[in-house]
C-alpha cells in the first residue's frame, strides 16, 4: 500500500516548493519508490524537481477524444487511456513523475474526473510514496480529485489571509468527507507566524519552514530543488518535521 501525501493551500504559499522538497527528502532517506504527481495544470513541479514531462493526462484525454479511431479494435477506451497514462509516467533518478495537465476538449470534460480518480488511484498503488502537488484553492477538493490521503498537508504563509484559507480547506475536507488520516498545517516562508491565529485553526500545526535564500536562488535560475545544498535551512527544517508528514 502506498502512503499518500496531498499538498494544498492558497496560491503562492509554497505548495510546489514543499512538494519538491518532500520528494527530495524521501529519496534521500531511501524510503522506497516515489511517485510525484503534478496535479496543477501549470506543471511547475517537474521544473522544481529538474524533471521533464513527456505528456500530461489532459493531453492524452484530448488526443483520445479527438481521434477515437486510434483506439485499437477490441480495446476499451478506458483500457487504452490507462495504458497511455501509464506510459506517460516519466522515470527520473529516484522518483517517477505523472503530470495531470488539463484537457481542453469540451466533450471530454465530464470524463476527466473519473480518469483522475480511478486510473491514477490504480497507478498510485504501485508506489511506496505518492506526493501530490495540487493547484491553489479548493477546486481539487470539490471535484474530489483529492481524496483518501494519509496526510493532507496544508501549506500557508504566516498571514491571516493564508491561515483563513488553510482553515477553509480543512473545513471543506471535513464537509466533503474526504478521508485524510491526518490534516497538518505547515507555515512556509517565515518563522514568525501568528501564534494565536494558528492555535485557533482546526489543523495540527507541525512547524515552520523559514525563508530560504537558496530556494530563491534556485527559483531565479529556474534551477531544481534537487540540487540545493543538503544543509539548506528549508531542508533542515523539513527534515525535522518529516516523521510527522510521511509516517
Ligand atoms: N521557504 C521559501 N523560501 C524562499 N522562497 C520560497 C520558499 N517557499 C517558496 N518560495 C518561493 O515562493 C514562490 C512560490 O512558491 P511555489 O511555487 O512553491 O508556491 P505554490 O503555492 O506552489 O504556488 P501556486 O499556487 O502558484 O501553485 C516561488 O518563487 C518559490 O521559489
Ligand atoms: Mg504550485
Amino acid at each position: 500500500m502506498s502512503y499518500t501525501i496531498a499538498i494544498a493551500g492558497k496560491g503562492g504559499t509554497g505548495k510546489t516548493t514543499i512538494a519538491a522538497l518532500i520528494v527530495r527528502l524521501l529519496k534521500e532517506q531511501k524510503r522506497g519508490s516515489i511517485l510525484a504527481v503534478d496535479a496543477d495544470p501549470n506543471n511547475n513541479l517537474a521544473e522544481n524537481l529538474g524533471a521533464h514531462i513527456k505528456e500530461t493526462v489532459g493531453s492524452i484525454l484530448d488526443g483520445v477524444c479527438r481521434n477515437p479511431d486510434k483506439i485499437p479494435p477490441g480495446m476499451s477506451k478506458d483500457t487504452f487511456i490507462e495504458y497511455q497514462v501509464q506510459t506517460s509516467i516519466t522515470e527520473n533518478e529516484g522518483f517517477d513523475i505523472l503530470a495531470m495537465g488539463r484537457p481542453e476538449g469540451p466533450g471530454c470534460y465530464c470524463y476527466v474526473n473519473n480518469i483522475l480518480r480511478n486510473i491514477t488511484a490504480k497507478l498510485m498503488k504501485d508506489y511506496d510514496y505518492v506526493v501530490i502537488d495540487n493547484e491553489a484553492g479548493f477546486e481539487h477538493l470539490s471535484r474530489r480529485t483529492t481524496r483518501d490521503c494519509d496526510t493532507l498537508l496544508v501549506v500557508s504563509d504566516a498571514t491571516a489571509v493564508g491561515l483563513r484559507a488553510a482553515e477553509r480547506i480543512n473545513g471543506l475536507v471535513k464537509e466533503l468527507k474526504i478521508g485524510a488520516k491526518k490534516s497538518l498545517l505547515l507555515i512556509n516562508g517565515s518563522n514568525k507566524a501568528q501564534k494565536e491565529m494558528i492555535k485557533r485553526t482546526s489543523l495540527d500545526h507541525i512547524g515552520n519552514i523559514p525563508n530560504d535564500p537558496l530556494i530563491t536562488r534556485a527559483g531565479l535560475n529556474a534551477g531544481s530543488l534537487m540540487g540545493i545544498r543538503e544543509t539548506a535551512a528549508s531542508l533542515k527544517a523539513l527534515r525535522k518535521l518529516g516523521e510527522n508528514i510521511w509516517n
